[in-house]
């Protein structure tokens, strides 16, 4: 999908910069607020990310099956009620709903823009879903797959350091990646920045199985040797309300957890 096809959502997205570039890259259809100047060093979880196999892959087979038994397959919810929880709790409408509200939304750590599209079903009027990653090939793939008209474009960005305006979304959903962020708790309070007072955050992170401390130390040494953190219970949900979050809320299963809340 080039920019010449969707060009009013990807150009709409500089409104909501903090700091517009002056000559913006949309060369890819994505606007690249990264280039390759910024090139990081990686760690292991997140140079899976960057590879060109994962994004051809990623939606139809590791996401179904990778998320889905950390949820708890076959009792745990499946992608499509995974979505559904996220509209609701992010106060989107329903897929056809005339009344869906005009909200702007941002997706954090977007990949190939599979929940992108998902929360663009949930906007209506004129609502834009913003999907933010680092990743150039999960991007490629995210404007690849997004049809033309949709109400969604994306961003090459950090998520550790958001590039938004302060209460620029109406909306902010995390799915799938705190768990991969160097600083996950800046990532978090990025979002709780970029979000309006009385707006929405949801997150869909790790789970730590059980709580006790050897669990702890071994978390600790997966996340030094991968990059992938693994949250206790209350973690998250106590970070969300440190953060002055209200209707904090939290579903877990075994190796996943889903925690919302509402913006002060
Ligand atoms: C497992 S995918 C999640 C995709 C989608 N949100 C989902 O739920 O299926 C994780 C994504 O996080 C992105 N990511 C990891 N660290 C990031 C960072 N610091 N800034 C932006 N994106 C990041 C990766 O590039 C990858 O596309």
């Amino acid at each position: 999908m080039s920019t010449t096809q969707r060009p009013s959502a990807a150009r709409r997205v500089l409104d909501l910069l903090r700091d517009p570039p002056a000559d913006p890259d949309l060369s890819a259809g994505y606007l690249d607020l990264l280039g390759p100047a910024e090139e990081r060093a990686p760690s292991l979880a997140q140079s899976v990310m960057e590879s060109t196999f994962l994004p051809r892959i990623y939606e139809k087979v590791w996401r179904p099956v990778g998320f889905n038994l950390a949820k708890g397959w076959p009792i745990g919810p499946d992608t499509a009620a995974e979505q559904a929880t996220a509209r609701d709790w992010l106060g989107l409408g329903r897929p056809g709903d005339p009344d869906r509200p005009a909200a702007t939304v941002l997706d954090v750590a977007c990949g190939p823009g599979n929940v992108t599209r998902a929360l663009a079903e949930g906007v209506g009027g004129d609502g834009l879903v913003v999907g933010l990653d680092a990743s150039a090939t999960m991007l490629a793939r995210a404007e690849a797959d997004t049809p033309a008209g949709d109400r969604a474009c994306y961003v090459r960005g950090n998520a550790v350091d958001l590039p938004f305006r302060d209460a620029a979304f109406d909306a902010v959903c995390c799915f799938g990646a705190l768990y991969l962020f160097d600083d996950p708790w800046t990532a978090l309070d990025g979002m709780t920045r970029v979000l309006r007072p009385g707006g929405r955050l949801i997150i869909l992170t790790s789970r730590r199985l059980t709580p006790l401390h050897a669990s702890k130390v071994g978390g600790e040494l997966i996340r030094r040797v991968t990059g992938y953190t693994v949250f206790g219970d209350r973690e998250v949900t106590g970070a969300l309300a440190d953060r002055g979050f209200t209707a904090v809320r939290r579903r877990r299963y075994p190796l996943m957890q889903l925690v919302g809340g509402t913006r002060t």
